[in-house]
């Protein structure tokens, strides 16, 4: 037992910033307590984060920071979790003696007897990846979020080694969490007064528990809390399945709204990438997502200046991505990564020049699309939750949709947590400006929309 603060800052997807949540578990249960600011700490965790060079750049330069700090505040321990562990575990103790612990994604439980050692003088690591752990036992402590959206991880690592990808390296293998305890997760937060969550993968849909798949853990999910809305991330384009747009379609609980990563938008890119769908498979399956689920929004991840790119080949993700009309895009410069397929075989010989131009024209792109987009939305009528204040006044409330667009509008008398029915009136390509009709409920709303499509 240790009587410290501890302060953890977060880097990274949101499997680290749930996985934050079970470390802050594992240290409170241990006596410690959690404090706002690094400032306050007795012990600074930074959970790490590899996907791409600039994510780990800056993790070094604030692990430097926190050197400087320690010069003065000897007693001051410092470590590092997450995805960066396995990999530089050597170079952060020895070389550079920023560190006093690495502990990788599976061996949270072990920080105690870590920190315990580096109490008797020691630097402590324990990066050992587990085909089990999946934390099932821990109810993770939320310190930070909203108290209305809570993300529930309900597997661990990944085993579909696309070519450019660290994440198998830095999580290890595939594992799904056991379904009673996700429910029993989903229930405490429902008593708690959330109203949204979002479960987590790196693959969602092959979630496999004994036979229950990702349908019947959504299906079962969504039965806890009918006013309790839900979003998952990330599905993976090769095996979605169609039982779960359906199930998508007839709840109204659960949230229309599908991150489905494309990539690339050439079947030749996409085979180097190891991704096992084509561009017209893909096309197809974003297809019935809008067929079955009338006003779907859909938003993708893709990568520009991958080994071996062709202009061809840049062009097709660019026409990829106007067919399918995304509401939002998380876009990238391939940054190559050790251990991997691509840096052991390809060579990553796009020029950053050309790399940084390619995205640059998927960016403005994909703007005008939003833009677009969002200017259709004007007259239409959705469903927020309020989470609260918005950034620019306090005179107005900010909340997503169900298709998880930003929208903001006027107070007045609604409050952080109503779902409110909000008609658009004006828009950004980030986000809608509208005005509040009425507070509303899950159920309402969609018997409302039913009435109105008849
Ligand atoms: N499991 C998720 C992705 C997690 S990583 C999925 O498959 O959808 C999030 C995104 O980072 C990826 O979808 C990819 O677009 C991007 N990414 C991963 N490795 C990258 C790399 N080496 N360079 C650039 N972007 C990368
Ligand atoms: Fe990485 Fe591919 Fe796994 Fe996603 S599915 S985490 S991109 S290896
Ligand atoms: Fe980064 Fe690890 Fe997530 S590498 S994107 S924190 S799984």
């Amino acid at each position: 037992m240790s009587d410290k603060k501890f302060y953890i800052e977060t880097y990274g997807c949101q499997m680290n910033f749930a996985d934050t949540e079970v470390v802050n578990s594992i240290l409170i249960d241990d006596g410690m307590t959690p404090v706002q600011s690094a400032d306050e700490a007795d012990i600074i965790f930074v959970n790490t984060c590899s996907i791409r060079e600039n994510a780990e750049t800056r993790v070094w330069n604030r692990l430097k920071e926190f050197r400087s700090i320690k010069k003065e505040k000897k007693h001051l321990t410092v470590g590092v979790m997450g995805c960066m562990a396995e990999r530089i575990k050597d170079k952060i103790i020895d070389q550079e003696q920023l560190v006093d612990i690495v502990v990788g994604p599976d061996a949270y439980r072990d920080i105690p007897n870590l920190l315990a050692e580096v109490n008797d003088g020691r630097k402590a690591v324990n990066v050992l990846l587990s085909l089990e752990e999946t934390y099932a036992d821990i109810t993770p402590v939320r310190t930070s979020d909203n108290g209305l959206s809570a993300f529930v991880s309900i597997m661990r690592g990944c085993d579909n080694m696309c070519a450019f990808c660290v994440v198998p390296f830095t999580r290890g293998r595939e594992r799904s969490r056991p379904m009673e305890s996700i429910l029993r997760e989903v229930q405490q937060l429902s008593d708690h007064g959330y109203k949204e969550v979002t479960l987590l993968g790196q693959n969602v849909n092959s979630y496999q528990y004994q036979d229950i798949d990702f349908t019947r853990l959504m299906d079962e999910a969504s039965k806890v809390d009918p006013e309790m809305r839900f979003r998952f991330s990330s599905p993976h384009p090769k095996d979605f399945p169609e039982p779960l747009l359906h199930l998508i379609a007839e709840r109204p609980n659960l949230c229309n709204y599908i991150h489905i990563p494309a990539q690339a938008g050439s079947d030749t890119m996409l085979e180097r990438m190891r991704r096992p769908y084509t561009r017209e498979q893909y096309l197809k399956l974003t297809k019935r997502m809008r067929e079955i689920i009338p006003g779907v929004s859909l938003s993708t991840d893709i990568i520009a200046g991958f080994c071996g790119e062709t202009e061809e080949e840049h062009e097709a993700t660019m026409t990829l991505m106007e067919q399918v009309e995304y509401d939002l895009a998380y876009m990238f410069a391939y940054s190559e990564r050790e251990r991997t397929l691509a840096q052991r075989k390809y060579e990553d010989d796009v020029p950053e020049k050309v790399k940084k131009r390619r995205l640059s024209e998927i960016i403005t792109q994909q703007m005008n699309i939003q833009e677009k987009r969002n200017n259709a939305e004007i007259g239409n009528v959705h469903i927020v939750l309020a989470e609260g204040t918005s950034k620019k006044s306090d005179k107005q409330l900010s909340g997503r949709s169900d298709t998880n667009k930003m929208v903001v509008f006027d107070r007045e008398h609604y409050q952080k947590g109503d779902y409110v029915a909000v008609e658009i009136t004006e828009c950004t390509s980030a986000t809608l400006i509208g005005k509040p009709l009425y507070k509303t409920t899950l159920k309402e709303f969609a018997a409302e929309a039913t009435k109105v499509a008849v």
